[in-house]
């Protein structure tokens, strides 16, 4: 039994939940004795995270990235398959999974790219993959990338996307017109690069857009019946944070100007998901120039303050980080508080605003876009029902286990 203030059906309750099986088996009455500090709100979903490992080991690998997201409050990560090698294939996709068996703090699921190259063999893929596992997404579909093996264009895709009706396809929209290689990413082209990728797709059919970070774009979707998520950087960084940033700025898309990050923090109740686009790389890859902020971790906790604040409200914030995210790519049991459900919650002191500080985060990158911005971190992080995470430390039962959500 866990018991204390609870964040049901959109407001807050004084209610206890009875697990069974790692399931909600009642929501009833307050039993005062087991009490928890703090509120109980839904485990996050982060549908966007490069958790790296593989042959990139040294930035980020499944066993950090995922105990970087317990610690945010987050039960269940999407993976991208942007990884060295790409995650295109059955067998690198089975491999990927058996490793997250083994090492993965919250629950783990993987999307599965397609490319030029898989793009015929896509159904077959699909099919061998789906009797083991479940597959959120055929994602982090490039329109343009710096390598061509992950890059895919229009034409394909829309080829593609008419023989899979159903499946959610998860796109980078930028169009390679405007992307001109070699440039700096921060430059005006690169607004419309998005602005024109996301017009065309609409009009090939319904896709998720990832990290959708300028107005134009998002009321774009907004009239159609696609989807679309935004990241935390996009909505709280702009061009003004080069100076504190330096070399650390390079992310895609790139951080906009602030008619764009003040139109998607304004309308944070219009967007379908909030998602980190965690992607770490270490201080020497960004003194390269290396695209991509880490940010699973500090995701939760971030918006948890903005929402004390009252800059946006909890059911808003529960909807874009749990209920939503499972809805649109199909977690069952995921998402809510409700009978029937897995027992995932994260408990927030409100009284407990802290500064982020990158030594106190879990991901190997050891950075933050974010420092010194005021956040709540999760005291307790429940997964199935079991305390997994408490008071900011990692307790002894961290279950280890992936996940097969059939
Ligand atoms: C991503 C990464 O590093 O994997 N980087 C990023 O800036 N979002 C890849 C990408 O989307 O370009
Ligand atoms: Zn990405």
């Amino acid at each position: 039994m866990i018991a204390g203030k609870i964040f049901y059906r959109g407001e807050f309750v004084e209610a206890g939940i009875e697990v069974e099986n790692g399931r909600i088996k009642k929501i009833g009455k307050l039993v005062e004795s087991k009490r928890v500090k703090g509120v109980i709100l839904p485990a996050g979903i982060d549908v966007h995270v490069h958790l790296r490992d593989f042959a990139e080991k040294r930035k980020e690998t499944i066993e950090t990235g995922t105990l970087s997201a317990l610690h945010g409050g987050i039960c269940l990560v999407v993976d991208q398959p942007n990884t060295k090698p790409p995650v295109d294939n059955t067998k690198t996709y089975f491999q990927r999974m058996e490793k997250a068996e083994k090492s993965a703090y919250v629950d783990y699921s993987l999307n599965l790219a397609l490319t030029n190259s898989n793009h015929e063999k896509l159904g077959e893929i699909i099919r061998k993959i789906s009797k083991k596992y479940f597959i959120p997404a055929v994602g982090e579909v490039f329109i343009q990338h710096d390598s061509e093996d992950l890059q895919i264009n229009y034409e394909t895709l829309q080829k593609v996307y008419g023989r899979f009706e159903g499946v959610v396809f998860t796109v980078h929209a930028e169009d390679p017109a405007y992307v001109a290689k070699g440039t700096p990413n921060f430059v005006f082209r690169r607004r419309e690069a998005e602005v024109l990728a996301v017009e065309k797709l609409v009009e090939i059919g319904n896709f998720h857009f990832c990290h959708i970070s300028t107005r134009d774009s998002a009321k774009e979707i907004i009239n159609s019946n696609s989807t679309f998520e935004v990241t935390p950087h996009h909505m709280l960084l702009s061009v003004d944070d080069y100076g504190r940033l330096g070399k650390l700025i390079n992310v895609n898309p790139p951080l906009r100007e602030k008619e764009d990050v003040e139109w998607l923090f304004r309308n944070f109740h219009r967007i379908d998901i909030l998602a980190s686009d965690h992607a770490p790389h270490t201080l020497e890859d960004k003194e390269m120039g290396a695209s991509g902020f880490p940010g699973v971790e500090t995701m939760y906790p971030l918006f948890i303050n903005l929402a004390l604040k009252g800059y946006i409200s909890f059911k808003s914030l529960v909807e874009k980080i749990a209920s939503n995210p499972a809805r649109i790519f199909g977690f069952k049991g995921y998402g809510e508080i409700e009978v029937g459900n897995f027992a995932n919650f994260a408990v927030f002191d409100f009284k407990n605003v802290t500064e982020i500080r990158a030594e106190d985060l879990h991901s190997k990158c050891g950075w933050t876009p974010f420092e010194g911005f005021e956040a709540i971190f999760p005291e307790k992080v429940y997964l199935r029902g079991r305390e997994v995470l408490e008071n900011g430390v990692k307790a002894g039962n961290v279950l280890k286990h992936s996940v097969n959500i059939m």
